[in-house]
């Protein structure tokens, strides 16, 4: 058996997770171009040890292996279940087994999930409500009710001596690279992707979470996916910013072509806002990664879609961005969507369907017959600037 590596993140708290370098996607949807991490934490107090959520499958040894370094896995007391997300949440009939004394802490809503995913017996299982404390011995895990980050039964332990918060998938990222925030680069870009795809539908939960978590001394913010926050001022920053939707002048310009007719009309338009000041983020649908649109739909105003008309309708790949907009509900404020056909319109109908039931203002719309003439594109300059326009307005 290897010696693990087991990084003590304040005084009596262990990082047990594991990283998953080779995994590519999550959810069958997202991407993930650094892999992951499991981040499991054990918290030993004088009396009592608290494990704080588990890992995936397939890693239920090395969670296991990590404990043993530190405190025996039979010994565990309490295991605190944050999300019941099999990433976080598969290994606990395992721990369970061999804790035979430790007893599963969650909500009330956490409390049926782990019966009918995991098949863990009642009387295993302690629910706890908002503000709810266990004593470990000198170490209280206070227990904050923040449902809907990322499902409904979500909850963050607090650990009160240490100022320690484990907010499981909040404050998150996908990536397998450092341990702590200060040795990711790119740490935001990869938070602000992860906030698009997991968060961003859960604006208004993520904002009443932060004010719940206002007053509280925090000096670690210990997630459950990707680096530790030991300066948690620049994510809580972040955070506050993508909660409350604030956009930039910018425009997420997302387009599929078949024969060039719609890049034709999308160039005229992204040059156009371009001369108007407007910061642009361009895809390309058929090569782009959905985890960098997500990223771009956090701060975008406005979105321009392109699509040719494919039998009747969008092309499929634009379906898939529409409904993907639609569902991860971002703050945009403004649209327009380009078009080209062959020989019958009906993509910007179907546009109109997709995106009808959205807060997303259509500014205008352009279908054209093949390739965009010169008086297409300067209706396109005409649209792109009344776009500008909006955008500058807010
Ligand atoms: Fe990382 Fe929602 O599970």
């Amino acid at each position: 058996m290897p010696e693990y590596n087991v990084p003590q993140i304040s005084q009596d708290v262990y990082w047990v997770g594991v990283k998953d370098w080779n995994r590519r996607m999550f959810d069958a949807l997202i991407p993930l171009p650094q892999g992951t991490t499991y981040n499991a934490y054990l918290v030993v107090g004088k009396e009592k040890t608290a494990l704080i959520d588990t890992v995936n499958p397939g890693f239920e040894q090395e969670l296991a292996g990590k404990v043993d370094q530190v405190a025996n896995l039979d010994d565990v007391d309490y295991l605190v279940m944050n999300h019941a997300e099999p990433d976080h949440a598969s290994a606990i009939p395992y721990v369970l087994n061999v804790s035979k004394g430790a007893a599963l802490v969650t909500t009330e809503k956490g409390a049926k999930m782990a019966q009918v995913y995991f098949g863990v017996p009642e009387e295993r299982i302690r629910i706890v409500a908002d503000g709810d404390t266990i004593d470990l011995g000198g170490k209280t895990l206070k227990f904050i009710e923040a449902p809907w980050l990322h499902w409904p039964e979500t909850m963050f332990t607090y650990l009160v001596e240490s100022k320690v918060l484990f907010p499981c998938d909040f404050f998150g990222s996908h990536t397998a690279a450092g341990f702590y925030d200060d040795e990711v680069e790119e740490l935001i870009p990869f938070a602000k992707r992860y906030y698009g795809e997991i968060m961003m539908p859960f604006n208004k939960m993520g904002k009443k979470a932060l004010d719940k978590i206002d007053g509280l001394e925090i000096e670690i913010i210990a997630p459950s996916h990707g680096p530790i926050h030991r300066n948690p001022a620049r994510i809580l920053e972040a955070y506050g910013k993508w909660t409350a939707g604030e956009t930039r002048e910018k425009v997420i310009v997302a387009y599929v072509t078949m024969w060039n007719s719609t890049e034709a009309m999308i160039k005229a338009m992204v040059e156009t806002l371009l001369g108007e000041g407007i910061e642009v983020a361009l895809y390309n649908l058929v090569n782009a990664d959905l985890g960098d649109i997500a990223k771009d739909l956090v701060d975008s105003r406005a979105i321009v879609l392109g699509t040719p008309t494919v039998l009747g309708g969008m092309h499929p790949q634009a379906i898939y961005a529409a409904h993907l907009v639609k569902a991860l509900r971002p703050p945009l404020k403004y649209g327009v969507v380009l078009s080209s056909y062959g020989w019958g319109g009906g993509a910007l109908k179907q546009a109109g369907e997709i995106l009808g039931p959205t807060k997303i203002e259509v500014v205008d719309a352009l279908e054209v017959h093949g390739p965009p003439s010169a008086d297409d594109e300067e209706r396109i300059v005409e649209i792109g600037k009344q776009l500008a326009s909006k955008i500058r307005q807010g």
